[in-house]
């Protein structure tokens, strides 16, 4: 045993959010164990839940909280109890808290399909082959933090006003780290706008314009949202790195979860500038919702979570060689049939599958992890996530 050991916080919310982070913390401490580390863990109450304990989604305190620790793993906040439109506090404001307040301004979602999972998807296996791209979404601007964003009362009745909103600042960030990212993969990038209406997408392009020579090695180019929704069904092979700001990346990524076999399956991590002892400080989620339609029946599918925790120690602990390890026992695990119920395809028949829930499937990722995983060479890739990390 050696005295290793890293502090997580761990945010379960609503609905399914604590089955599936239930889930990650098991293969995160079943990874400390068989590694020799230790996982101090704290626990936060924030969304619907911090609302019926606190009265509001998030308690300033606990974001503080959450911040001092080397990662967070969140489940999902939000569900129907909490959906009166007329409310002033909502479980989303807890989300929105930890990104601003703790400055996550790059979410990373990757979109894999794993072979065995090609039967799950919707789309036709020929235009699956080959699919490995990575979504970089702006997380702390846009329409999400635009001020004003209220209802008000005119002359002729209610209007609405929601404010998109970009500085120079915000885009340069989020566009160079999706740079350094596709020149550690493919050497691709797209860049999603809607430049033809939008003055903040026209100033996005700009930036991305102006960082461009600082990345020979990249080949850049511009796609309009619309069209690219289009061709993410398309050709979702031709892209590698995408990166757009904060709405349109909330809208695509769920799209391109259809690729991967389910929303259950798309891991994220949500980075800022700030660095721990041991890596860059991120929060990490399943970029699903609370589900509340399976949220206490032991239905959801744990792995977008447990991808999640495999993102955190990779970011976050820099421990690359049990990122792998975790990702791996997932291939295997679904290699060996096990599948949640939203990754059999309806009107097929599961017969050769092993059909578990959240925690048998947390099981077999887990029965399937190596205790002592392959130290990994240095790879270009890892120079790039290594790089970003300085920064
Ligand atoms: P959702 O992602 O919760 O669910 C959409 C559909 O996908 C549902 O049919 C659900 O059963 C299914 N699904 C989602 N995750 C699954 C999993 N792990 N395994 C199997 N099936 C899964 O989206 P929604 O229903 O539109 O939103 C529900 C609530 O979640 C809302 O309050 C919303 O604001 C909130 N939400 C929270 C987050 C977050 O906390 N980051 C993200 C998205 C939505
Ligand atoms: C996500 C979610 C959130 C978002 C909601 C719940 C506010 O959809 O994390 O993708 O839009 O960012
Ligand atoms: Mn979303």
């Amino acid at each position: 045993m050696t005295d290793r050991h890293y502090r997580i916080a761990a945010i379960p919310g609503d609905g399914v959010g604590p089955e599936v982070v239930a889930a990650g913390r098991r293969v995160l401490d079943a990874a400390a164990e068989r590694a020799g580390f230790r996982i101090d863990w704290t626990e936060v109450i924030a969304g619907g839940i911090g609302i019926d304990t606190y009265g509001v989604a998030i308690r300033a305190e606990d974001v503080e909280a959450a911040g001092a620790a080397d990662a967070i793993l969140l489940g999902a906040v939000g569900g129907p109890r909490w959906d009166d439109p007329a409310a002033a506090v909502r479980p989303e404001q807890a989300l929105f808290a930890l990104r601003g307040g703790l400055e996550l301004f790059a979410n990373l979602r990757p979109v894999r399909v794993h072979p065995a999972l090609v039967p799950s998807s919707p789309l036709r296996p020929e235009l699956l082959d080959g699919v490995d791209l990575l979504i970089v979404r702006e997380l702390t601007s846009g329409l999400y933090f635009g001020r004003p964003s209220e209802e008000r009362q005119a002359a002729d009745g209610r209007v609405a006003v929601d404010t998109l909103w970009y500085t120079e600042g915000e885009i340069r960030r989020v566009v160079r780290l999706a740079f350094e990212l596709a020149g550690g993969r493919r050497g691709k990038l797209t860049s999603v706008d809607k430049a033809n209406v939008l003055a903040t997408s026209r100033l996005w392009r700009k930036v991305v314009e102006e960082e461009r020579p600082n990345f020979p090695d990249v080949q850049a180019g511009h796609q309009l949202v619309d069209s690219c929704a289009m061709l993410l069904v398309r050709q979702p092979a031709a892209f590698d790195v995408l990166v757009t700001e904060n709405l349109f990346g909330d809208i695509l990524s769920d799209e391109a979860a259809v690729l991967a076999g389910s929303l259950g399956m798309l891991p994220s991590a949500s980075l800022g500038e700030r660095r721990t002892a041991h890596g860059r400080f991120g929060l990490y989620e399943p970029i699903h919702g609370s589900a509340p339609d399976i949220a206490g029946r032991d239905l959801a599918n744990p792995l977008g979570t447990i991808l999640s925790a495999a993102m955190l120690l990779r970011w976050s602990l820099g421990l690359e060689a049990h990122a792998r390890a975790i990702e791996a026992a997932v291939g295997v695990a679904l290699d060996d049939g096990y599948r949640t119920r939203d990754l059999v395809p309806p009107g097929v028949d599961p017969g050769g599958l092993r059909v578990v829930g959240t925690t048998g499937m947390a099981d077999a990722v887990i029965d399937r992890m190596s205790s002592a995983p392959e130290p990994v060479e240095a790879t270009v890739a890892d120079a790039a996530v290594a790089e970003a990390g300085r920064r």
